[in-house]
């Protein structure tokens, strides 16, 4: 459909079609009514991992795939194509909390946590934001005071995904005193499982989009989190958990590519069956611009984001790569999930047809993981970097 302006290796060939077919068989057939009714299928997370979907990037003696960051991408999406909300789910837990543990933690926390994360035993979720710390992530107030050999956590997390069903979160909370702020230098990432005392889940989101991956608060009550539990050093969380971000942002990108390329694809097919004033609609150049301009971004979106991949694999500094492909990339979604509702006309309005699905969940990429507007900062700021 859209161009693909490299070619794949056979092992990426063979991911992608076992992400394709995995996606039709255990996900198509019942993605509306999991959208409607805002459900979360817990069995898909046992699936994914049997087939290494939860474990891409971790390094074989950690039971993962150990692709490269480009053949991930491809997986995720063509899980996307057919379910954005699955997406998020697979993009969260191999891009942030599998990934942090990896780079960050321990022996002794690699050993415990990450075998079970890439069989799908343990999903992966990750806890930076807060109800008033948002896109000023570095302000959060969720505090960690020491206690012996533990810490004890106190506040709220909010947006996570994932975390009603989570067996690992990674949570970032102050480690500075009130009198000594150090502001992004005083944050610690911590890892957290829900039979933790202290540990509720809370409100769960009613969203407009991405109604079938779970969004919610998480409070901690003076909950107990061992010492073993601290990620790396207890002033750093701040910095692990936007280092993670770079990677998590390449996620997002190929997930709004996912859901760009579905009302691409539906679209090119309705407009070919669809007649009006005796001819296919596909026959007014008005469509055929529509189309081409669809194509044109999804192709362009693809190319920078597997740039980016394939630098951050070189071992490149991609900061504002990664922030450039998520911009592009989720304005295409938006930009080609609108189009293809104007396509369907009336049709692409109701629930008939799969777009008006596309539209709502392609809002959110332009928000999570950070805003179109921070990632315009990111890069701005990335310009000045080196003066
Ligand atoms: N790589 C390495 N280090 C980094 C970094 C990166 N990408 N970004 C920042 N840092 C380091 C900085 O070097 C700095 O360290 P020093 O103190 O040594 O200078 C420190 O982190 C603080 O950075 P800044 O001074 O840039 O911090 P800031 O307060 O100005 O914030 C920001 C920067 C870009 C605005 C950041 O807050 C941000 O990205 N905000 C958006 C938050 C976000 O993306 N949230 C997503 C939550 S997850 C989610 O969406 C839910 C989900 O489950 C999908």
């Amino acid at each position: 459909m859209s161009a693909r302006l490299h070619d794949l290796t056979e092992e990426q060939s063979q991911i992608q079609s076992l992400a394709r077919e995995f996606a039709q068989r255990e996900i198509a057939p019942f993605i509306e009514k999991w959208d409607e009714e805002a459900y979360f299928e817990p069995s898909l997370v046992k699936k994914m991992g049997e087939l290494g979907f939860l474990g891409m990037l971790l390094p074989d003696e950690y039971e993962g795939l150990g692709v490269d960051t480009s053949t991930y991408l491809l997986a995720l999406e063509e899980i996307a194509v057919v379910d954005a909300s699955t997406a998020v789910m697979m993009s969260v837990h191999n891009s942030l909390p599998t990934q942090m543990i990896l780079r960050f933690g321990s022996t002794d926390q690699r050993e415990r946590f990450l075998r079970p994360m890439a069989r799908g035993e343990l999903l992966g979720a990750f806890a930076l934001s807060e109800p008033e710390a948002g896109s000023d992530a570095a302000s959060l107030t969720t505090q960690a005071v020491r206690d012996g050999d533990d810490w004890i956590l106190s506040g709220t997390k909010s947006w996570v995904t994932s975390g009603s069903h989570a067996g690992v979160i990674i949570a970032m909370a102050r480690t500075d005193t009130g009198q000594e702020r150090k502001g992004a230098r005083g944050i610690g990432a911590f890892i957290v499982t829900p039979d933790l005392a202290g540990f509720h889940v809370g409100k769960k989101e009613d969203k407009l989009g991405l109604r079938s991956s779970p969004t919610v608060q998480l409070n901690f009550d003076g909950m107990r989190v061992p010492g073993a539990n601290l990620l790396g050093e207890p002033h750093l969380g701040f910095v692990y958990a936007m280092k993670s971000l770079d990677s998590g942002r390449l996620g997002i990108a190929a997930q709004a590519i996912g859901i760009a390329r579905a009302a691409l694809e539906a679209a090119t097919a309705y407009a070919a069956e669809r007649r009006q004033f005796e001819q296919p609609i596909r026959d007014f150049q008005a469509i055929q611009f529509k189309l081409a301009d669809m194509a044109t971004r999804v192709t362009a979106s693809r190319a920078l984001l597997h740039l980016a991949a394939q630098a951050k694999d070189r071992g490149v500094n991609v900061k504002m790569g990664c922030s450039m492909a998520k911009l592009l990339a989720s304005e295409t979604a938006m930009f080609c999930t609108n189009q293809a509702v104007q396509i369907f006309g009336g049709y692409g309005y109701v629930k008939d047809y799969p777009v008006e699905r596309f539209f709502r969940d392609a809002k959110v990429t332009e928000i999570y993981e950070g805003t179109s507007e921070i990632q315009r900062i990111v890069i701005a700021r990335e310009l000045y970097a080196h003066d």
